[in-house]
């Protein structure tokens, strides 16, 4: 059922059929590709744009049908407002633009043109960005058409610009970037009975086939390693649990390497606590921090990025059963620290106990982990911004300016010895809940007891925008493959060559 994009780039000419796409400034100022194309139309745009009111204003759009003088079938004109630079308005710009297109058009022409003629390379590369995560779709499981619903087809986007060959250079980096975003989506969005620990491993490690170095240690390895804490979360599940490294080695040999770390909870039923059963269909998109690392080492090594980093994903599922894990129950984490369950939801943070205990081994530049860790961080945040906290300022600077730059956005929240203490236990070293209140904050807190002192270590709690978030410009699916775009924009901007 699924259909394929093409997306090619040549020099703006009128096009021959299909659906044509043109930009228009406020004041209906065109480009003067755009006038061009539309001089054989006569006054066809200032009449249709009178009749209905349309001035170019961003967000707006005047669309013709069977437009007289054009070879096309429909004419869509996209407001701008006034030519903007951001990448991020860009890459909604190409989402916007091509979500007014009809699904059932297999040639779409789009003229990228500011109404000065100018565009960059990269931003032209940025709306076709917008245009594949736009057109994605998760249909894997649909096995019928809706009536008047057309067969699934390759449909070919042309964009026009002054420059085909820079655009294409700048588009094959965001390529890496659209392919590892929508690797990450299709694990989400994939139903739990089909994506278990072990085939999630699997489809990590296909990234092999990109130059990813991938090791999965199975629950025998893991439990030589003392990981009772991840362990004890997959005990009453009929999968096994795993735990994949992937490594990417671009940089200089030797140069320390940057770490990300995933929380892979396949499904997420709470165990003995479990959840009620409104809504816990959802709980198949736990695994969202994880899907993340695996489309963030996939657009590195795709677009070959001249970086050292490693990715870890710990996968489990959390099911009652007469094995499952009991509040009350203690377990020895790697690190030796004892934990009290209070509570067999709060899941996610002892898987990633052990895999950041594990991930100091690699003695990394700085370790960043996500995860959709907790319901509060929704109540805090709702669907805009993921979590962030962190041990150190400028990560967290760093962090917040590439979530500005690809509106994948994060807001810092507070860590601090009044929180920490929270989480002391009455039995053992440490408890997996702080209470009701700053619930997002008392999981990073236990997280932060296992992160080495001295490693630079920031924490995003993406429970509100890895999946069900509203839909957007560009993404109409359920998973949104939230922090591929955040994470490879800061390796980007610093630490890489
Ligand atoms: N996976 C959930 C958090 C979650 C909730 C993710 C909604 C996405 C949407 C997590 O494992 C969980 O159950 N957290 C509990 C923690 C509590 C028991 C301390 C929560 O947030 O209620
Ligand atoms: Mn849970
Ligand atoms: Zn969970």
């Amino acid at each position: 059922m699924s259909e394929t994009l093409k997306i090619g780039f040549s020099a703006p000419a009128a096009p021959a059929k299909g659906v044509l796409v043109l930009f228009c400034e406020s004041g209906l100022k065109l480009g003067p590709a755009a006038k061009r194309v539309l001089a054989p139309a006569g006054d066809l745009l200032t009449r249709a744009a009178a009749a209905d009111r349309f001035t170019g204003k961003s967000g707006s759009a005047v669309d013709i049908v069977a437009p007289a003088g054009l070879k096309v079938s429909r004419l869509i004109v996209v407001g701008t407002g006034k030519a903007d630079a951001k990448p991020d308005d860009l890459v909604k710009l190409g989402g916007q633009a091509f979500g007014r297109v009809p699904s059932g058009a297999a040639d779409v022409t789009i003229l990228a043109e500011w109404a000065d003629g100018g565009m960059k390379p990269d931003q032209a590369a940025d709306l076709a960005l917008g245009i594949t995560l736009r057109a994605y779709s998760f249909n894997r499981y649909k096995t019928k058409r809706k009536e008047g619903e057309e067969e699934p087809k390759t449909r070919h986007v042309t964009i026009g610009v002054s420059d085909p060959e820079r655009v294409r250079k700048a588009w094959s980096e965001r390529q890496a970037v659209a392919s590892g975003v929508i690797t990450a989506r299709d694990l989400v969005n994939e139903p739990a009975n089909v994506l278990y620990p072990e085939e999630f491993a699997r489809r990590a490690a296909v990234l092999k086939k990109f130059g990813v170095k991938v090791e999965v240690l199975d629950e025998r390895a893991m439990a030589k390693l003392g990981m009772r804490a991840l362990l004890g979360v997959g005990q009453g599940s009929e999968h096994d649990s795993r735990m994949v490294v992937m490594h990417w080695n671009g940089g200089k040999k030797g140069e320390a390497p940057v770490t990300f770390i995933g929380k892979g909870v396949c499904f997420d039923t709470g165990g003995i606590s479990i959840k009620p059963a409104g809504g816990m269909e959802d709980m198949k998109g736990d695994m969202g921090g994880a899907a993340c690392v695996v489309g963030l080492m996939q657009t590195l090594a795709t677009r070959k990025a001249k970086v050292n980093a490693i990715g870890l994903i710990g996968i489990v599922e959390n099911m009652p059963d007469g094995k499952a894990q009991r509040p009350g129950d203690i377990v020895t984490s790697m690190s030796g620290q004892t934990i009290e369950i209070i509570n067999t939801d709060a899941e996610g943070r002892l898987v990633l106990a052990d895999v950041l205990w594990y991930a100091k081994r690699f003695k990394p530049k700085f370790m960043i982990d996500l995860a959709t860790l907790t319901g509060a961080i929704i109540v805090s945040l709702g669907h805009e911004y993921a979590g962030l906290f962190s041990n150190d300022d400028k990560l967290a600077e760093r962090l917040s300016k590439a979530g500005e730059e690809t509106g994948e956005k994060v807001w810092r929240m507070p860590l601090g010895p009044e929180y920490d203490k929270l989480i002391d236990s009455k039995f053992a070293d440490v408890k997996n809940t702080g209470g009701r209140n700053g619930g997002a904050i008392t999981a990073a807190q236990f997280l932060q007891r296992f992160v080495e002192k001295g490693i630079p270590w920031a924490h995003l709690d993406v429970a509100g925008t890895a999946m069900g978030s509203p839909q957007t410009d560009i993404n109409k699916s359920w998973g949104s493959g939230y922090g591929v775009r955040l994470l490879n924009q800061l390796v980007a901007d610093h630490y890489e060559g």
